[in-house]
Order: structure tokens, then sequence, then C-alpha cells
């Protein structure tokens, strides 16, 4: 199975070729003492930008971009490094670095996100 490994923690974890980072993100979360992880608000719908994560290496192992993805990275300015965790998914060993670590709760909604200090 692919690798995935999350910077700065440096948590590393095998799952299914075609899983999402962000479902990784969420196993991985589990294995973070402080509790900050990859955030997400729109589920999904390329709106809130909260699940951005650069990629370090292995960007090829990942599915290409879609077209709502590339929307919103533009629009927030991010270089092609850049890629949403609730989008693309793991195809081959990657390296990613979270770039907003927000507080993780198994419930995640507005009421539970909180901007790491
Ligand atoms: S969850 Fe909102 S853009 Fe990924």
């Amino acid at each position: 199975m692919p690798q995935v490994t999350f910077l700065p923690y440096d948590i590393r974890l095998e799952v299914p070729r075609g899983t999402s980072l962000l479902a990784a993100a969420d196993e991985a979360a589990e294995m973070v003492p402080d509790d900050f992880f990859v955030g997400e608000l729109c589920e999904g719908r390329h709106e809130c930008g909260n699940c951005c994560v650069e990629v370090v290496a292995g960007a090829g192992n990942l599915s290409p971009a879609t077209q709502g993805e590339r929307r919103l990275l533009n629009d927030m300015r991010h270089g092609s490094a850049v890629r949403t965790a609730c989008t693309a998914r793991v195809l081959g060993d990657v390296t990613v670095r979270i770039l907003a670590p927000v507080k993780h709760t198994p419930d995640r909604g507005d009421a539970q996100m909180q901007a790491h200090p």
C-alpha cells in the first residue's frame, strides 16, 4: 500500500490506493499529541481551502487536480505544489506539509474548528 507522510509531525501511515489525503489525515490525526491537523469546512466542495497541503515529495503519485480544485487554488494564489487534501487521491508514496493546522475532533464542523495558535 502507498505510504503517506505528514509534516511537520513526520507521521507515516499506509493507506489503500485511492484514499483521499483528507481521509489519510483523519487517520493520522489520531497519532498527533496536540490534536492539530488538516482542517476542512466545506466537505470537499472547493469552497474553504482549509485542507490545503504542500506536496513535498511524490506529487506524481496523487490523482490529477480537478477543475474545481484548480479554480480554488488559483483564487487562493497557491502555486502548483499545493493540493486540496479533500480532492487529491493517494496513488503512491507521497509526503505533504500541513499548511494551516486546525484542532481536530472526530465530529468536525464550524464549532469544532480552531486555528493553531
Ligand atoms: S474541504 Fe474545503 S476545499 Fe477541501
